[in-house]
């Protein structure tokens, strides 16, 4: 089968890990018999720097275009100080919202040969964290009303959470439909003893949960589970909520995995063109180092695989081959705790050997 992937690689580390998963890609063309043609173009502060916009129209265009979109990471610090409109994180948001992609799956599996490099106490990372957070991805307080005013105690800026049923029902369903190809339970987070959006959303989720008899639903309020993900992560299978509270949850679960550069993730609409994306950022810290993990673009390379092109058996080769190089020992510098590396190339290179 032939597929048409477009790049945005971005700032920072984004250009060298999207290389890296290209070239993933690459040899799983060639051992499966499928051809990737790959376009590359400009989105965030490399986008600013040169057209003067965050995300311009030929870009979104391609991507419209595109069978599905592998994406790097936009912004820096260059970028920091421009008008809200302007900043590099508007070239995600736009193509999120063009593209329609309002359901963000981001898994995290802590793999037994890195529970070292978990900060999680030895006793809680034995009983395992193999978790999925779907988060809403083009709505709440992400898109909702925003602006500046004048108040009693000087400037004021204001943000608004908004969700509508047909939102909510739309999100709640990929939760309900993720949880029963899993293990079949999902907990819905939201903040119902304070914000109203959230109690539309338990109502919602509620009244959805009667049509999945065979999962085990329940609901948390965000607080307590930024607690019980560090206290007990292995009772979460799929969790799904808000964009922003899925935001941060999906950072914090993250970290329990061992390290940001492992996680990939999803982002789907109704058809089966999606965007795909590690969920780390564009660590300018790093940048042109050939430290940054490629894993997590790699990974999600994989999910474009299964989730958009139905490659189910050639995804599943690419986990195994990160598994494998994993087990084998080698390891970028955020997962070495401290100890020997190897640079993202040089990880890429044994991926590719391991398929
Ligand atoms: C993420 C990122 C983005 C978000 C930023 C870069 C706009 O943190 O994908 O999690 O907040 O959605
Ligand atoms: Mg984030």
């Amino acid at each position: 089968m032939k597929f048409n992937i477009v790049l945005v690689p971005g700032d920072g580390i984004g250009p060298e890990i999207v290389w890296g998963a290209v070239e993933v890609l690459t040899a799983v063309g060639r051992k499966f018999g499928h051809t990737f043609d790959f376009e590359t173009v400009l989105a965030g502060g490399c986008a600013i720097d040169r057209f003067g916009v965050p995300l311009p129209d030929e870009t979104l265009q391609k991507c419209l275009s595109s069978d599905s979109v592998l994406l790097g990471a936009v912004g820096g610090p260059k970028w920091d100080t421009l008008p809200g409109h302007l900043r590099p994180e508007r070239a995600l948001l736009g193509i999120r919202k063009e593209l329609g992609l309002f359901a963000n799956l981001r898994p995290a599996r802590l793999q037994k040969v890195l529970a070292s490099a978990s900060p999680l106490r030895a006793d809680i990372a034995d009983k395992g964290v193999d978790l999925l957070i779907v988060r809403e991805l083009t709505g709440g307080m992400y898109f909702g009303p925003r602006g500046r005013g004048q108040g009693e105690m000087g400037e004021t800026a204001f943000d608004t959470e908004v969700y509508s049923r047909g939102e909510i029902e739309r999100i709640g369903r990929v939760g309900f439909e993720t949880a029963m190809k899993r293990n079949k339970k999902l907990c819905s987070v939201d903040k119902a003893n304070v914000l109203e959006s959230s109690r539309l959303w338990r109502e919602t989720m509620h009244e959805l949960a009667k049509e999945y008899p065979e999962v085990a639903y329940s609901d948390m309020l965000v607080d307590n589970a930024a607690m019980q993900l560090i206290q007990n992560p292995s009772q979460f299978d799929v969790i799904v909520t808000s964009n922003l509270f899925g935001d941060i949850l999906s950072d914090e679960a993250s970290q329990l995995t061992g390290s940001i550069g492992l996680l990939a993730s999803a982002s789907l609409g109704e058809g089966t063109r999606g965007m795909y994306e590690p969920i780390h950022g564009s660590a300018p810290d790093i940048a042109g180092q050939g430290i940054a993990n490629p894993i997590a673009t790699i990974l999600s390379a994989a999910m474009m695989l299964n989730l958009s092109f139905g490659l189910t058996e050639e995804a599943a080769a690419v986990d195994a081959a990160v598994a494998a190089v994993l087990a084998s020992g080698a390891r970028t510098r955020d997962i070495a705790a401290g100890g020997a590396y190897i640079s993202g190339a040089e990880m890429t290179r044994r991926i590719i050997q391991a398929l």
